[in-house]
């Protein structure tokens, strides 16, 4: 699992659809992400199921998911989602939180410690598509400096950050959000660029320069 300043990321199994599929029928989450829904429990695990693979069927993408929780409460509270193209290096990022919990800056800290262990894995850059009017959505990713590039329509604006940017984007979140952990600023500084396939792949293991610093922190792996 990855380890956020008020969140947990745990990659996504099946089981995660009991938690989610009330929070994810809300209609209004899909007002501005048209993505296919699953109408049924059912469908939804099964769906969870086979992104436990956590590649393509071309072997081409690794396909994280993660589903989010608030450490205060252990509440679950959405999902988090990284395309990693492996010849590329690069990461296609999308995030989905409840209603319930929008404007608290608990998605601002799931996507950066999705960003931050994508960094540490290799990636080197992020990309979003996002309609126009998703304010919420475009004040997220400007939080962290992704900056638009191109735009086929409204609908489909793309967004894109170098992994290199992420270090001041952390240091001005820090003024944001107070002070940054111990482990944030040892996963931060560490470089595991090396290590894409090892740490992407199983999607369950942590970067290991986290795991490092955890241990150093807390005394024990955390996983
Ligand atoms: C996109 C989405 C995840 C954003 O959620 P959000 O609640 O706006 O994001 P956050 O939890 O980070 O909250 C940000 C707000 O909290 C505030 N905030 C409070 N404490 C904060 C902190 N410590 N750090 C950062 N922001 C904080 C910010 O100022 C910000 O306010 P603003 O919206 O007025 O700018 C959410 O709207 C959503 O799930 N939408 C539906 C799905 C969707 O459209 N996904 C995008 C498809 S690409």
């Amino acid at each position: 699992m990855l380890r956020g300043e008020r969140v947990v990321l745990h990659p996504l199994l099946a089981k995660h659809a009991d938690v989610l599929f009330p929070i994810l029928s809300d209609a209004e989450l899909w007002r501005y992400a048209p993505w296919p829904q699953s109408k049924s429990l059912e469908q939804l695990r099964a769906r969870f199921a086979r992104l436990e693979s956590r590649r393509s069927s071309d072997d081409r993408e690794y396909w994280l998911n993660w589903a989010v929780e608030e450490n205060a409460s252990g509440n679950t509270l959405g999902f988090v989602q990284a395309t990693v193209d492996d010849a590329l290096r690069e990461a296609n990022v999308a995030y989905v939180m409840s209603r319930a919990f929008w404007g608290r800056g608990l998605a601002t800290d799931a996507v950066h410690t999705m960003l931050v262990h994508l960094k540490n894995t290799g990636v080197r850059a992020f990309s979003a598509t996002v309609d126009s009017r998703n304010s919420r959505s475009v004040r997220l990713l400007e939080r962290f400096a992704f900056g638009a590039i191109d735009a086929q329509d409204a609908q489909n604006v793309r967004y894109h950050l170098a992994a290199s940017a992420l270090l001041t984007i952390r240091e001005e979140l820090r003024d944001d959000a107070g002070a940054i952990s111990d482990v944030q600023r040892a996963a931060f500084a560490g470089d595991a660029g090396d290590s894409l396939g090892r740490d992407l792949e199983s999607g369950l293991v942590v970067a290991s320069v986290v795991a490092e610093a955890d241990r150093k922190v807390a005394g024990s792996i955390v996983r």
